[in-house]
């Protein structure tokens, strides 16, 4: 659970930096697992879709690409993070927080959020506000982080985390800080099954995981029915 304050100012701070050095860090892969995603939901042949903390909109322009004929929206409380969406080609996009959007009930056929929800102050809050907006059938997917299995594959990847990102990072956006809480809210976010049933305790059903890159990051499925 994470401090509104702090995410907004960090998140304005490196906007103009963030999709840049996103790609540095994950040497690229953070695009695939985005694509992958937007596969998923072009699957779905939705009319409408909602993108939650959207940022500068890398994930809600993969599926604008992929879904041409729906309508998709670009929500954030970040206003430099969401001008920066604009400015890279995403058509619409809404000023909102996401423990309280302003759409109507059962309004989006499907909803998606890539490295957002770990930001949150209220993960359940989150995750209601999400339901709530699904139509009926709806389809929900959630991109984020998490920890690789394995003992020796968690031991290089914390230390790849915990001390090269941040010096990495901090000398391409001078904001070292930021980069350091990163590793902090991976630590603390749930994965796996642990998010599944999160999910499910919202209302949703039929939740799946798909770990990506040994693990690093995940995809979570879920419907409303
Ligand atoms: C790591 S960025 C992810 C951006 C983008 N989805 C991506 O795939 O790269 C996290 C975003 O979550 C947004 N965010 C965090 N908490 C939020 C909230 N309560 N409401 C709306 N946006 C939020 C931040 O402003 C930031 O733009």
């Amino acid at each position: 659970m994470q401090d509104p304050k702090y995410v907004k100012d960090a998140f304005a701070d490196i906007a103009d930096k963030y999709v840049f050095t996103n790609h540095v860090l994950s040497f690229g892969i953070d695009i695939l697992w985005r694509r992958k995603v937007a596969k998923m939901i072009k699957h779905r042949d939705p009319i409408n879709v909602l993108d939650i903390a959207t940022g500068s909109g890398d994930l809600a322009l993969e599926i604008q690409k992929k879904c041409p004929n729906a309508e998709v929206i670009g929500s954030d409380f970040c206003e430099p993070m969401l001008q920066q969406a604009e400015k890279r080609g995403l058509k619409k996009t809404v000023l909102a927080d996401a423990l309280n959007l302003p759409f109507s009930d059962n309004f989006f056929n499907a909803v998606t959020v890539g490295f957002g929800l770990r930001n949150m102050a209220d993960w359940s809050v989150a995750l209601n506000e999400m339901f709530r907006v699904l139509s009926s059938k709806g389809y929900l997917i959630i991109l984020d982080f998490s920890l690789p299995k394995g003992s020796l594959g968690r031991k290089l990847y914390r230390s790849y985390l915990h001390n090269v990102l941040p010096a990495v990072a901090g000398l391409i956006t001078g904001k070292r800080s930021a980069y350091r809480y990163l590793g902090g809210t991976i630590e603390s976010f749930p994965s796996g099954k642990e998010m599944c049933s999160l999910i499910e305790s919202r209302g949703f059903s039929n939740s799946k995981f798909h770990p990506l890159s040994g693990g690093i990051a995940t995809i979570y499925s879920a419907e409303k029915y």
